[in-house]
């Protein structure tokens, strides 16, 4: 158990320190969340320490305070209108590059970001690629509180099971104040309906399905790592 989670870590770091390569100076980053990218900030702050120039945009308040405590120039989302780069995790994430995001609690500000970047990179353990997403992982899909009861009685009615998300026997809360609700779909076996399908729920603010928001993914593969680009594995 504890060699699996050491590995898991390692694959962690390669794979961070892999997509870090992909920045270049003068460039806008998106900063995602989560421990896999905590590896990446960790690397970029070193480089940004060694005269590298960018400018970055967290995705979560915790990605902000480690970015600053590591003194990465930060900008705000709406001084710019496209990203270069953007380096982020993933819960899950099939061959066709459809990820679930939203393990965190990030996943809104993680696809505004996403949606507004040319180089979409994702970094990932091997745990986390599958050929039958949600089927370990619960769909976290953000709520406005006001809303709950409704969003949840149509995510039943469209087959799955919602979990409010709790923290220290409260319900958690996203950096916009929001509920997340679990949603246990088994096998989604065809996220781009399902996608579209909660697209048209009412008070339902974002979902962790991500379609077309990720161009290469580096995943950490024992001692190595592995550059996954749509059906294609260098
Ligand atoms: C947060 C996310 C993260 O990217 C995702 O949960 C992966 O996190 P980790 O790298 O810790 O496994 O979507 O909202």
């Amino acid at each position: 158990m504890e060699k699996d989670s050491a590995k898991i870590e390692k694959e962690k770091q390669l794979a961070a320190l892999a997509a870090v390569t992909y920045i270049q100076d003068g460039q806008v980053i998106g900063l995602g969340s989560g421990s896999t990218v905590y590896y990446a900030i960790q690397e970029i702050g070193k480089l940004v320490q060694n005269g590298l120039q960018i400018k970055a945009i967290p995705t979560s308040h915790k990605t902000q305070f480690l970015a600053e405590s590591l003194n990465i120039p930060l900008i705000d989302s709406n001084s710019v209108d496209s990203i270069d780069v953007t380096i982020d995790g993933a819960d899950e994430f099939n061959e066709d590059l459809v990820l679930i995001k939203g393990g965190g609690g990030a996943l809104l500000r993680e696809k505004i970001v996403a949606s507004m970047t040319r180089k979409k990179i994702i970094i990932a353990d091997s745990s986390k690629k599958t050929d039958k997403l949600g089927l370990k992982f619960k769909l976290p899909i953000e709520v406005i509180p006001f809303a709950s009861n409704l969003v949840i009685n149509q995510l039943k009615e469209l087959g799955g099971i919602p979990k409010i998300r709790q923290q220290t026997g409260k319900e958690f809360l996203t950096d916009q104040g929001n509920w997340i609700l679990d949603t246990d779909f088994g096998h989604i076996e065809d996220p781009y309906s399902l996608s579209t399908s909660l697209n048209e729920i009412v008070g339902l603010v974002c979902h962790g399905i991500f379609i077309n928001l990720a161009d290469i993914i580096v995943l950490g593969k024992d001692e190595t790592t592995q550059t996954i680009t749509a059906s294609k594995i260098v």
